[in-house]
């Protein structure tokens, strides 16, 4: 924890003076925080922050953002250098130990997640009980939930063991039970892994090979999606990281805490908004158009927002979107697409929408879910499972902050108070007094 002083913060009450001595921390980057942890029981006080716009939820090694200078390092590194330069299974070392591996520490882990991506056979009788229509998030809370049926040698989260079991085995099945979410929604049959396969290529292997013929993954999807995957590993405390600590600080199994923040993810104000973005695009549908859903964007009586834009924490371009817009054009030519009506479409959004004065005063920029659509689906990837991507990676960041909260000697469990506002205690009425 960094360095220690107290504040004091004074205040009238009733008529009463109050002068508070609040600790005042430092990390390493970011702001100071006021140490609140004593507040209640010493001096009565709550404090209030509904969305948690102004709360540290946790002291944290993993993640660090800027949100006013667009900065986003995992472990120190910058996104921008990850993205270029490293590989999403090296990121997930990174975050989970805190340290870029070397080879061998390398190897030995993607040969423990190559050795876990397949699922017990009985899964899959799962799938079954699901409409083929089912949305594929809507599988996959269902059955990651579930992996904690299966797998009861690794549930015990004080046995260090146990724990890496755990995190190996969500880490490599994931890609595994979501692209079979895909195939049973298409009427496909299950492609086992490929052990000769990297992340990424045994992703799209088993999302697109059909058992009648060869299924070669293309070096240029197989790059693309990599990148993708690291791009969304993690993000500080976001709504689904927090929901899988807090899920976690009850003891229950990381299982069925991954299964609370793939929940959380789903809504479209967070990881669903990946693909809110393109059936955004496919109804703006024409430049002609965008001005009317700037419009309505701006219109406090419309419940419409510009999907893609905004975010609580980057008051500037989000980095990611920076690197994925880059990638865009690149992707889609080496894919051979020819123009993407839909990225044109949305770099004109973009411009229009960075030079209103609506968005430049509330600073809504493009965030990490405006562009990755576009490059998910060149990639031949169904819209319905935009979403349960950004899962598979964020899996990786979920369990690194898992892994750090329950390494925490002084984790507690984590219960919040409240503001109450509702009734004083009045006496129960009979229904024959009731007016
Ligand atoms: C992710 O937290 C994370 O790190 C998340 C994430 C991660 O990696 O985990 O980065 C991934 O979830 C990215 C965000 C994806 N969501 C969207 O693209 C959905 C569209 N964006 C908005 O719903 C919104 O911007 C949020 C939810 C992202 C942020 O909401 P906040 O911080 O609560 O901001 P707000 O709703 O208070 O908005 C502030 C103002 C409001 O206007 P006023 O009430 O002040 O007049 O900005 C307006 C909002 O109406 N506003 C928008 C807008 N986003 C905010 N207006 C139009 N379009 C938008 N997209």
């Amino acid at each position: 924890m960094g360095s220690e002083k107290s504040v004091p913060v004074t205040f009238t009450d009733a008529g009463e003076h109050k002068s508070i001595d609040l600790p005042l921390m430092e990390g390493v980057l970011g702001p100071k925080v006021l140490d609140v942890r004593k507040l209640y029981a010493d001096h009565g006080y709550f404090t209030y922050d509904p969305s948690f716009s102004s709360t540290a939820s946790c002291e944290s090694k993993i993640t660090f953002i800027d949100g006013d200078e667009g900065i986003l390092l995992h472990r120190g590194y910058p996104i921008q250098q990850l993205a270029a330069q490293s590989d999403f299974m090296e990121v997930a070392c990174l975050l989970l130990h805190g340290e870029l591996p070397t080879a061998r520490e390398k190897e030995d882990f993607v040969n423990s997640i190559t050795h876990h991506t397949m699922v017990h056979e009985q899964l899959i009788h799962f799938y079954r009980g699901f409409r083929r229509d089912a949305h594929p998030m809507a599988i996959m809370v269902g059955v990651v939930g579930a992996l904690s049926a299966f797998y009861h040698d690794s549930l015990d989260i004080n046995d260090p063991n146990q724990r890496e079991i755990a995190v190996h085995r969500m880490i490599a099945k994931m890609p595994t039970i979501a692209a079979m979410a895909y195939r049973y929604s298409i009427g496909m049959p299950f492609n086992y892994p490929q052990n000769h396969l990297s992340y990424a290529a045994n992703f799209l292997y088993m999302m697109f090979a059909m058992p009648t013929e060869p299924y070669r993954v293309s070096p240029v999807m197989e790059k693309a999606m990599d990148r993708i995957f690291i791009l969304h590993a993690d993000h500080e405390q976001n709504a689904s990281t927090s929901t899988v600590r807090l899920a976690s600080s009850s003891g229950a199994n990381p299982f069925a805490c991954v299964a609370a923040g793939i929940a959380c993810l789903w809504g479209p104000a967070h990881g669903g908004a990946n693909e809110a973005v393109l059936n955004m695009l496919k109804e703006i549908g024409s430049v002609e158009r965008i001005p009317e859903f700037i419009a309505r964007a701006k219109n406090k009586d419309d419940p419409f927002r510009l999907m893609g834009f905004g975010h609580r924490v980057y008051k500037n371009y989000d980095p990611r979107a920076s690197v994925l817009r880059e990638s865009c054009y690149e992707i889609l030519k080496e894919l051979g697409h020819g123009a993407e009506p839909l990225l044109d479409l949305a770099l004109e959004l973009e411009k229009i929408a960075l030079h209103d004065p609506y968005f430049i005063e509330k600073k809504l920029f493009p965030n990490v879910d405006f562009y990755s659509g576009i490059i998910l689906k060149a990639m031949g990837i169904p819209i319905s499972m935009f979403t349960v991507l950004f899962a598979v990676s964020r899996t990786v960041g979920w369990l690194s902050q898992w892994k750090e909260m329950i390494d925490d000697p002084h984790m507690r469990i984590g219960r919040p108070r409240q503001l109450y506002t509702g009734h004083a205690q009045r006496d129960y009425v009979p229904a024959s007094k009731r007016p």
